[in-house]
């Protein structure tokens, strides 16, 4: 758990507490293009599974990101990100995955990595300025639109997370 205190960034970051957060989180990855739009039903299945990890951002109450990730063995995968378009550039995104990622690291975790469409040139950026380096392209990865998807890593013990 963790909060940030400034004004301009008046938001904490709590685990996602399964059914009750589900409807708000699949309304904000239904309004972000660049995330995978999960269902309701997919989302409280999702953080069910073993491994799997999600915390949220909230403000006032009202949830306004969402991180989830799952780790296999010494290897994890970022599998969702999104922040509400109206809260974006205030540092946000990176306390969420600065919380998944301490939480890999704390869980003997040494490489991580996510897809991301071709095209979403913020969330590149975005990652890239956490320290992950593209390192492949997986033709024809994503459907509707189809696209190719970057993988990217991060070796966390290279890392100040
Ligand atoms: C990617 C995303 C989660 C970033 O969230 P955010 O809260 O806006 O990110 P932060 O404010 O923590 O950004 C940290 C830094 O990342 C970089 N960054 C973030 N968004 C960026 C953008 N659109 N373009 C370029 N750089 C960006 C900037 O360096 C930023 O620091 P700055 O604002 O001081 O310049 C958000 O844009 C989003 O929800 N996008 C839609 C969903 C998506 O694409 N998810 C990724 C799926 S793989």
């Amino acid at each position: 758990m963790g909060s940030e205190a400034s004004a301009r960034s008046a938001f904490v970051i709590r685990v996602f507490a399964g059914a009750e957060d589900a409807l708000q989180v699949a309304a904000i990855l239904r309004e972000s293009t660049g995330a995978a739009t999960w269902s309701e039903e997919a989302l409280r299945e999702t953080v069910k599974l073993p491994g799997v990890t999600a915390y949220v951002s909230e403000r006032k109450g009202a949830i306004s990101g969402v991180v989830v990730g799952r780790q296999v063995l010494d290897e994890a995968e970022v599998l969702n990100l999104a922040v509400t378009q109206g809260t974006r550039r205030q540092g946000e995104g990176r306390a969420l995955v600065g919380h998944i990622l301490n939480r890999f690291v704390q869980h003997q975790v040494s490489r991580v990595f996510l897809e991301v469409r071709e095209s979403n040139a913020g969330a590149i950026a975005f990652y890239r300025g956490l320290g992950f380096e593209a390192i492949a392209t997986r033709r024809d990865y994503y459907q509707d639109p189809k696209e190719s998807a970057t993988v990217m890593e991060l070796w966390l013990q290279k890392s100040t997370v």
